[in-house]
């Protein structure tokens, strides 16, 4: 009986170690040590057997059992790894694949693109970059700004104020900045000179038209220093015009007005779509109008009547000067880019904003 349980040992250990997958080994388990399986029956009738040979058959049957589990379980645990390697081979994602469908990738609206390009032009120069609030006092977008109190821009009609009905000559009046402007006061009351700063952001006013929103974007541009002369803001802003309209521009001052510079000027830069105002193809160029100049912003000397609102600060109109200047935002990028109409820009029609970028 004993060379029967032998033999069943010896079959069920080469059975096991060829068993190549776990759903093998799990057969031959049942074949070996299942309920109707020989050797778990011969077990079960060891009491029947005769008393001389009861004793070395159980031992025999029950060391092969336990020797049968034994290289079972070891068998099941070797499966189970090579199993999972293989599983894991052939489920592997090569992550650096293209996606497909391809992604679509998203892109920075054409004012958020201009902004940020002449940042980067005035970051280059040594300015630093502040920003201001949108919604402001009468003080600071006016008052300080120099603007006698019958200036056309304080009225209703010219200003979104917050509150309408109050009081547009009262100081504290809040409104919806009209320009970057008030920024000037408000960065030198936060710090002596040397001051160079230009400041980007959303500004409001009640038109709508193709050249006008009602909300629009400006950058602000303010140095203050000793020995800073009109000189100074013309080499800026001609580093400017070329590095946003190519090395050739030239840049051109004009007199003008604006309350919180003295003098002010409009600065316009050579027209870059003509020569002398006739395009490539003999016609009046469409761009300047045949004129060859375009008008890009306002600027000026800082009005020393401004400097005294801030005198306690540092600045002493005796002793500092400073120039400013003030860029509409969609007006470079209008230009730049042969927008005909600024509500464009607003529409957020994909068809539109997917040609810039
Ligand atoms: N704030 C003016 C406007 O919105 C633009 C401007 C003109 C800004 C002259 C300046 C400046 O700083 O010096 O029309």
């Amino acid at each position: 009986m004993t060379d029967r349980i032998q033999q069943i040992r010896a079959e069920a250990e080469q059975a096991i170690t060829t068993a190549a997958d776990t759903q093998t080994l799990e057969n031959v388990r049942i074949h070996y040590l299942g309920r109707k399986a020989e050797l778990p029956n011969l077990l079960r009738t060891v009491a029947e057997l005769p008393a001389g040979e009861r004793a070395a058959t159980g031992k025999a049957a029950n060391e092969a059992r336990k020797a049968l589990e034994a290289a079972i379980e070891q068998r099941a645990l070797q499966l189970a790894a090579t199993e999972l390697e293989q599983r894991l081979e052939r489920d592997r994602v090569d992550v650096t694949l293209p996606p497909d469908p391809g992604v679509h990738i998203g892109r920075l609206h054409l004012i958020t693109q201009t902004r940020r390009e002449l940042e980067d032009v005035f970051i280059g120069l040594g300015f630093n970059v502040a920003e201001g609030p949108e919604v402001e006092t009468v003080y600071y977008n006016f008052d300080a700004l120099n603007h006698v109190p019958t200036h056309p821009a304080r009225l209703m009609t010219d200003t979104f104020y917050v509150e309408p009905g109050e009081d547009i000559f009262d100081p504290t009046t809040l409104l919806l900045r009209t320009h970057t402007s008030p920024m000037q006061v408000k960065a030198m009351e936060r710090q002596p000179p040397p001051l160079y700063i230009i400041v980007p952001g959303r500004t409001y006013r009640p038109d709508n038209d193709a050249t006008h929103t009602p909300q629009f974007h400006q950058i602000e541009g303010l140095a203050v220093d000793t020995d800073i002369t009109l000189a100074d803001l013309q080499g800026t802003l001609l580093a400017f015009a070329r590095a946003i309209f190519g090395e050739a521009r030239e840049v051109r001052l004009r007199p003008h007005f604006f309350p919180f510079t003295e003098p002010s000027v409009e600065v316009d830069v050579s027209c870059f779509n003509c020569t002398n105002g006739i395009t490539a193809g003999g016609q009046r160029c469409p761009l300047c109008r045949g004129e060859a100049w375009i008008e890009i912003l306002g600027a000026g000397m800082v009005d020393p009547n401004v400097f005294e609102y801030v005198r306690e600060h540092g600045y002493d109109p005796e002793k500092i000067q400073g120039f400013a200047f003030g860029i509409g935002i969609e007006r470079i990028a209008m230009l730049k880019h042969d927008v005909p109409d600024l509500r464009l820009l607003y529409d957020n029609d994909i068809r539109f904003l997917e040609q810039f970028g």
